[in-house]
């Protein structure tokens, strides 16, 4: 070893040892005969103290010395005078006695602190200086924490790491495939796994009852704050379970890793149906740290001659407790923010419950005072609370009402991040459809089983079947999702045809699959975590760029290696591509 210790060890019981530390150059104070030098490495910082007066080599590589430069130095173990107790290596300075530049380094376009004054661009092109940085440093071993905690948790549970292929053929998650072409077979292509998912299915097939994977996955879709283009998974699966196991083993890893990594103790997750958190919440991940609870005003506002209301499939609102004071301009800054085209509502309609008890609404013109009295009984809304009400049909509005709770939820500062509400969604419909194509699509994958007392309705009202499946939601964001399986081929026959696939074409896509199924499939079920999404809601992040080593950026752009990027036209020969670029 170069060194003796490393930067964030030394204390006062070390005091008069001799040590030897590496590290890099976080500043230098000259304060002419002495220079103080901060060096730094991932374990921290400690201070060194170079008497230049009267060495006059110390004085001479002092001068040297820059930010960011990699040194050694070797030195005395000494009480500082001036005290930091905010710091673990604050009782103590390094007398130093020699000094080596191992490196020398260029200025950094950017300062190497907690608070940069990089911008984003900046310090995605340089990520390896803005990895060097604590709080991104201090994500990553966050991260790293995390998977042996899941590692431990699962190992200890019987569960087998398995690892799976990358070069695959697609697999139907609902995203578009990042595709390899194959030189030995021109013209051909594989496909990058969206997930494990039909080889953890078939890993079930061979008998290894218990799988998981900490594993990259690949899904050519928009990206958002907590969408990558490749991502990590906790993908885990179990034969010989019912969906209540499955709940109960990945609460208690999830619940496991809040306590060893936080230290927090989670009490047992609430469930909620999918139909109840969309009437509830308008979203299948509601954030269920602050109710705020959806409030259906059909019965109790149409009849009395105010046409948007009477003619909305739904007539939905949220009582924002206390907001009664809201002047006319902040309702109006709050309509424009939900008129812009990613909400798109056309009007707001609200009513103040008065501290002075008195109700007023912004259609007043349409209801009476008593009238406003029985909004408020459905709103359980008191003095001094606003009521928000939004009209339309009812998806739609649901979903706009969602983004309005969340809003208010934030100007509210109910939505504290160091507050962990889980929560289990269940029972999501088994196909959702699709304006675009005109088709039912499978809401979750096509091998989730729908429930054994639903499958008749696949002909009648497939839109109303129920699936075997579930997402485990923290603070309003999806961080796992799995389901029970489709493990008879006959059944997940009958899927493909609803999903309309001919037979040819299920055969030809999951032909392996359905083939597996003859040969002794046991029931089996699964789940796959984010672990991004995961590692960013322990980091209190908003994106999970931060808890990626080497993320892309919003284009999908590495931008440090500059890729995606062309490639040698020798090479697209040999790779039988032809570009009409
Ligand atoms: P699903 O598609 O729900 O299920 O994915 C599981 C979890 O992965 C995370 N996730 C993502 N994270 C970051 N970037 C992305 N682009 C991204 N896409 C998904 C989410 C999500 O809940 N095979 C099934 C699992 C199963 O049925 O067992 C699957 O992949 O947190």
């Amino acid at each position: 070893m170069l060194r003796t210790h490393t930067c964030g060890e030394l204390n006062i019981s070390h005091l008069g040892e001799t040590v030897t530390l590496c590290g890099w150059v976080q500043k230098s104070r000259d304060l002419g005969g002495t220079t103080f030098i901060d060096v730094r490495d991932r374990y921290g910082l400690t201070q060194l103290v170079l008497n230049t007066d009267t060495d006059a080599a110390l004085r001479e590589t002092g001068r040297g010395l820059g930010r960011e430069f990699v040194i050694k130095v070797t030195g005395k173990v000494l009480e500082r005078s001036n005290k930091n107790p905010k710091m673990p290596t604050g009782e103590i300075e390094i007398g130093v006695s020699e000094i080596e530049i191992l490196n020398a380094a260029k200025i950094p376009p950017f300062m190497i602190e907690d608070e940069t004054d990089g911008g984003e661009e900046l310090r995605a092109k340089y990520r390896y200086l803005d990895l060097r940085r604590n709080p991104i440093r201090n994500n990553l071993m966050l991260r790293h924490k995390m998977a042996q905690e899941v590692r431990k948790y699962l190992d200890g549970r019987y569960f087998i790491e398995v690892e799976t292929p990358v070069l695959i053929k697609s697999t139907p998650e609902g995203a578009r495939d990042f595709v390899v072409p194959s030189r030995m077979n021109p013209g051909e292509f594989y496909a990058l796994p969206q997930s494990p998912q039909t080889f953890k299915q078939l890993l079930m097939v061979s008998g290894f009852d218990r799988y998981f994977q900490i594993v990259k996955c690949f899904r050519d879709e928009d990206l958002r704050a907590d969408r990558q283009p490749e991502f990590t998974q906790i993908d885990c699966e179990m034969a010989f379970i019912t969906q209540e196991d499955i709940l109960n083993i990945f609460e208690g890893m999830t619940r496991h890793l809040f306590k060893t990594v936080k230290g927090i103790d989670l009490q047992n997750f609430p469930r909620m149906q999918y139909a109840d958190a969309m009437r509830l919440y308008g979203s299948d991940k509601p954030d269920i740290r602050f109710g705020m609870e959806f409030v259906e005003l059909n019965d109790v506002v149409q009849g009395k001659g105010f046409s948007i209301f009477d003619n909305a499939e739904l007539v939905v609102g949220i009582n924002a407790k206390g907001c009664a004071d809201y002047t006319r301009k902040q309702i109006d800054e709050l309509t424009e923010w939900l008129k812009r085209p990613q909400i798109g509502i056309t009007g707001m309609i609200y009513c103040r419950y008065n501290t002075d008890g008195t109700l007023k609404s912004s259609v007043d013109k349409f209801y009476t005072e008593d009238d406003l009295t029985n909004w408020a009984a459905a709103f359980e809304a008191g003095p001094g609370d606003l009521m928000l009400v939004l009209a339309g049909t009812a998806d739609k509005v649901r979903k706009q009402l969602n983004e309005l709770r969340l809003e208010m939820g934030t100007r509210l500062g109910l939505r504290d991040k160091n507050t962990f509400a889980p929560l289990w969604v269940l029972d999501f419909p088994l196909l959702e459809w699709d304006e675009e194509t005109g088709r039912y699509h499978a809401m979750h994958h096509p091998f989730t089983s729908p429930k054994p007392e639903d499958i008749a309705m696949l002909d009648t009202a497939p839109g109303e079947v129920r699936a075997n499946a579930y997402d485990l939601v923290i603070n309003g964001t999806e961080i796992g999702g799995g389901s029970i399986r489709i493990h008879d081929r006959g059944l997940q026959a009958l899927m493909f045809k609803h999903l309309g696939f001919s037979p040819e074409e299920a055969q030809k896509q999951f032909g392996f699959l359905m083939d597996a199924f003859e040969y002794g499939a046991p029931p089996h079920g699964g789940i796959a975590f984010g672990f991004d999404r995961l590692c960013s809601i322990f980091a209190g992040l908003d994106s999970i760029r931060d808890v990626i080593a080497f993320p892309k950026n919003n284009s999908g752009r590495d931008v440090m290696i500059d890729t995606p990027s062309t490639i040698a036209e020798a090479q697209m020969n040999e790779l039988k591509i032809k570009t009409t670029l």
